[in-house]
């Protein structure tokens, strides 16, 4: 694992705001984060209830669109942008398990992410994970560095999980999308979830402008339309854009409907 920015105490670091990554990691019953996030974290918690589920079935639904990738779609190289702090069964574990010569490239911009990600996310050894410190709003800079350890001249699954709705002008977002996809190859996959006010999430509306008051980045939510619209002129594999905990489970094993869709489409 390495990075690309030099390894001093991060100026970025503000233990006094909390962070999406942060309180990401509280919801999911991680350890690294500070009291700030967990106060932040327990007031959304109070508006919108069901937010823990939703990050536990986005973390679900990695897993197994990581699996099917893997085992089914033959991919082998994985861009995994919007990592979040390690916790089980992260993007490389998933893959290599499965094939042990997969390599990812994990890319964040929060400086915690980065510490945590250079101790933990390390790779098996005939793969290869890398770790970039870049802004999701620079898809050009994110594929320039990927290049290093993915060979973009062969498929790659680009994984865009509950990173989208921190680009807040859908354009923009739509722009991002379109530059990623126009530089890997045919047969590469776009893996997406995104949080909606669809699905039963009105009760997130509340809770995302108390956070944009509160906490850091700021975040939107989005409809079935926007989403499908990241996705024009790739094959969205079926199911569909569901709701994430319904993307292709096991009968018995669908955890409750959450407010985040998610989706694999195939770049024709
Ligand atoms: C909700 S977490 C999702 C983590 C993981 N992808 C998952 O699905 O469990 C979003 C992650 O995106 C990162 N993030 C937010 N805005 C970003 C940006 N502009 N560029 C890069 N990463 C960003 C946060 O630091 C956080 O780690």
């Amino acid at each position: 694992m390495s990075d690309d920015r030099a390894q001093q105490p991060d100026e970025r670091i503000a233990a006094h705001i909390a962070h999406n990554a942060r309180v990401w990691n509280y919801w999911l019953g991680g350890k690294d984060h500070y009291e700030v996030d967990e106060q932040v974290g327990d007031m959304v918690t109070s508006m919108y209830p069901s937010i823990r589920e939703v990050a536990r079935a986005d973390r679900a639904f990695l897993g197994r669109a990581v699996t099917f990738l893997a085992q089914e779609a033959g991919i082998r190289q994985f861009l995994d942008i919007g990592t979040g702090l390690p916790t089980a069964d992260n993007t490389h574990e998933v893959a290599q398990r499965i094939a042990p010569d997969a390599r990812i490239v994990y890319v964040d911009n929060d400086p915690i992410v980065l510490t945590h990600a250079r101790a933990l996310l390390t790779s098996s050894f005939a793969g290869a994970t890398h770790y970039v410190d870049a802004d999701a709003h620079d898809p050009r800079a994110i594929l320039e560095a990927a290049r290093g350890t993915l060979d973009l001249d062969k498929p790659v699954a680009i994984m865009l999980l509950g990173i989208l709705n921190f680009v807040l002008d859908t354009e923009k977002a739509t722009a991002i999308v379109r530059s990623l996809v126009d530089g890997v190859a045919s047969g590469s996959y776009v893996v997406l979830t995104h949080p909606t006010l669809e699905l039963g999430g009105e009760g997130n509306e509340e809770a995302m402008k108390f956070w944009n008051e509160n906490a850091t980045p700021p975040i939107t939510a989005r409809t079935r339309a926007e989403v499908a619209a990241f996705l024009d002129g790739l094959e969205i594999l079926e199911p569909g854009l569901v709701s994430c905990a319904r993307w292709r489970t096991e009968r018995g094993e669908e955890g409750p409907l959450v407010a985040q869709f998610g989706v694999v489409a195939r770049k024709p």
